[in-house]
């Protein structure tokens, strides 16, 4: 169980920039990743999902499907959806 807020995909939608946060989803999950953005192996092409699914980008780049990318998302987890 999970003492997380629950988030309504209009807010995450809010979060879509640097400025504003880029917040993502993955999974029923809501992220806030905006401190690891600079940190991306894979450059600012992350900003493509801001404010939205992470699914449809990580089923086009596979280099996601590794145990620690999950564990990194895991670390800036803010809520469910
Ligand atoms: C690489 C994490 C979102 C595109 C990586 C790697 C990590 C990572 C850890 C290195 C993988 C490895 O080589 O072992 C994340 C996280 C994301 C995210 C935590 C979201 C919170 C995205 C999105 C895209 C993307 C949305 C594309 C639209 C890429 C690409 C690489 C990469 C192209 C390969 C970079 C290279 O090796 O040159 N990502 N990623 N990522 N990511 Fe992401």
């Amino acid at each position: 169980s999970s003492s997380l807020p629950v988030f309504s995909h209009d807010e995450v939608t809010k979060h879509r920039s640097l400025e504003d946060g880029v917040w993502v989803t993955y999974k029923g999950g809501v992220y806030d990743v905006t401190e690891f953005v600079p940190m991306h192996p894979g450059g600012n092409k992350i900003l493509l999902a801001a404010g939205g699914a992470l699914e449809p980008f990580w089923a086009l780049y596979a280099v996601h499907d590794q145990e620690y990318v999950l564990e990194i998302l895991s670390k800036y987890k803010v809520g469910e959806l």
